[in-house]
């Protein structure tokens, strides 16, 4: 099979390479520039093309896809708001993901992100690298005793529940579906997590049900000071109403691995350019606000189990018995 890649970056190459030899039935080509629905006609001669979480997989994108040739579409992700399904189930082209290939990643992050604006700790590093040793605007607040809220108790919101419970938390949650591994999360319906929490973690996908879950009014029934964590995607919060939250004081911090206006950013270096995402930089114009650019995953653990799925998607795909867990649609 020859699988074409879109978006990759050099730590991409390295790591599908390492994991290539292990696959003699598959060949890959890479491309450096992300899957849209111009360039998805480089894709003739592939029966595959490998994307990630900021391509552009929307119908036209399927339509020429199809029209090339492609019968199997690999998410090196496990998020796929990105992918018409629909389109690509019209199209008769199988969608592949990697659904849990290491969830302490991004909880890992999640907390990470917490603990830094719980504790000040950008400021903090930002201050002593001036030499200013004097402790004013650091003061931050405990996380132990006080109540961590998990939205989506999958596999990423389950590595956060017992995070925060190894940080001496009472652990509530809301989701569709309880989760049976965590028997010291008590479930509740969303208006009584957001109103209890000290800590809201968001860790569901983004579906048409829940786009800007967060909003006007689930801020309203936050409690003051709460921190506010999103590593899960942009839209499950309206940024509009996250900035006047923001104003109203109601956030202790807010730590966002994803934001709305991502998808230009996203893993480019933009440094030397003018970046017109209003949003994003009123968001960092303020003291409590870390934003960090969609790397919860990345870590060398989540590389390695994301270069092995996905080329076992492929193979599995090749020989007629792909594992059910990992199709999307
Ligand atoms: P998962 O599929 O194991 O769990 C998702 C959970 O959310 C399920 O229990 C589901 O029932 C629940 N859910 C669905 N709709 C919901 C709703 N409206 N309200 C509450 N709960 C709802 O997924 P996993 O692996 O835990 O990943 C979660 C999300 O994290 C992904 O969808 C993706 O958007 C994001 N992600 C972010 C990464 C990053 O680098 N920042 C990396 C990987 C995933």
């Amino acid at each position: 099979m020859k699988i074409l890649f879109y978006g990759t970056k050099a730590y991409d190459r390295e790591s599908f390479d390492r994991e290539l030899d292990n696959y003699k039935n598959i060949e890959i080509d890479y491309l450096e520039d992300d899957l849209n629905k111009k360039n998805a006609q480089l894709s003739r001669g592939y029966e595959a093309v490998c994307a990630f979480v900021s391509s552009d997989v929307g119908t036209k994108t399927v339509e020429v896809l199809s029209e090339c040739g492609v019968k199997l579409i690999l998410m090196r992700c496990a998020g796929f708001n990105n992918v018409d399904l629909k389109a690509a189930s019209e199209k008769g082209i199988t969608v592949l993901r990697v659904p849990g290939y290491s969830p302490e990643a991004v909880a890992e992050h999640a907390m990470g992100l917490a603990l830094a604006v719980n504790r000040h700790i950008h400021k903090g590093y930002i201050k002593v690298r001036e030499n200013n040793f004097a402790l004013n605007g650091l003061m931050g607040v405990n996380f132990y005793g006080k109540t961590a809220g998990i939205i989506g108790t999958g596999k990423i919101g389950e590595a956060m529940c017992r995070i925060c419970r190894g940080f001496g938390m009472t652990v509530i949650a809301y989701d569709i579906y309880k989760n049976k591994n965590l028997d010291f999360v008590e479930y509740k319906p969303l208006d009584e997590v957001l109103s209890q929490s000290d800590l809201i973690s968001l860790h569901c996908p983004l579906t048409d049900d829940n786009y800007h879950m967060i909003n006007k009014n689930s801020i309203s029934k936050m409690k003051d000071k709460v921190v506010l964590i999103n590593t899960s995607r942009g839209a499950l919060i309206d940024t509009d109403d996250l900035i006047q939250g923001i104003i109203s004081r109601k956030f202790f911090g807010v730590g966002l691995d994803v934001y709305e206006e991502e998808t230009k950013n996203v893993f480019e270096d933009r440094g030397n350019e003018i970046v017109e995402t209003f949003a994003t930089a009123n968001l960092l114009s303020f003291p409590n606000v870390i934003i960090t650019s969609h790397q919860g995953f990345f870590t060398e653990e989540a590389m390695e189990a994301i270069s092995n799925t996905t080329l076992r998607n492929a193979e599995d795909f090749i020989k007629g018995s792909i594992n059910a867990g990992n199709v999307v649609g």
